[in-house]
């Protein structure tokens, strides 16, 4: 499994880094972003929808659990959930995630709430850490990920 743990000494750099998935995003693609509340997953997803196109204000999908984004506002279809509050992972389906994903990029909150993403080839996984003032990401690609890592500095 190959992992890399990525310094993001502040906002900024965490927006760098949603802006660098998301040049590399394609339909069917999963960005599954772990860790505690207030870790910056919901700051991460904002930075890759806004890089995306997406002009207006991106509301946490804590309450909602699932908000659609759709061509032309993004550059492609796109979904992010917040599974924090399902009781049960098959809630997921219940909900018509699956209908949902047809075609489009998810960008899901406490993916392990679903089930869990990270067997999927498509699947971005990235675990999101407090590091004194900033924070680490660990990020572990599936992989069809692979082959498009260049975001990653080195
Ligand atoms: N790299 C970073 N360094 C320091 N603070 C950050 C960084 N990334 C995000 N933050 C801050 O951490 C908080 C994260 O909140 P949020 O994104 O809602 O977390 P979560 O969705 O994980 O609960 C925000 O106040 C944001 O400004
Ligand atoms: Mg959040």
């Amino acid at each position: 499994m190959i992992r890399h743990s990525l310094t993001l000494k502040d906002e900024a750099a965490t927006r760098a880094l949603g802006a660098g998935i998301a040049a590399a995003l394609r339909p069917g693609d999963v960005v599954a972003l772990s860790g505690g509340l207030g870790v910056g997953k919901t700051t991460l997803a904002r930075a890759i929808i806004a890089a995306l196109g997406y002009a207006g204000e991106v509301p946490s999908p804590s309450f909602a659990i699932i908000e659609v984004y759709d061509p032309p506002a993004v550059r492609l279809p796109l979904v992010h959930a917040d599974f924090y509050r399902l009781a049960h992972p098959a809630e997921a389906e219940e909900l018509g995630l699956d209908d949902y994903r047809d075609g489009a990029v998810l960008i899901a909150e406490w993916p392990e709430q679903a089930g869990g993403f990270a067997q999927e080839a498509a699947c971005l996984s990235i675990l999101l850490e407090t590091a004194d003032e900033g924070r680490r990401a660990i990020v572990e690609p599936g992989v069809d990920w692979l082959g498009r890592m260049v975001w990653i500095p080195r």
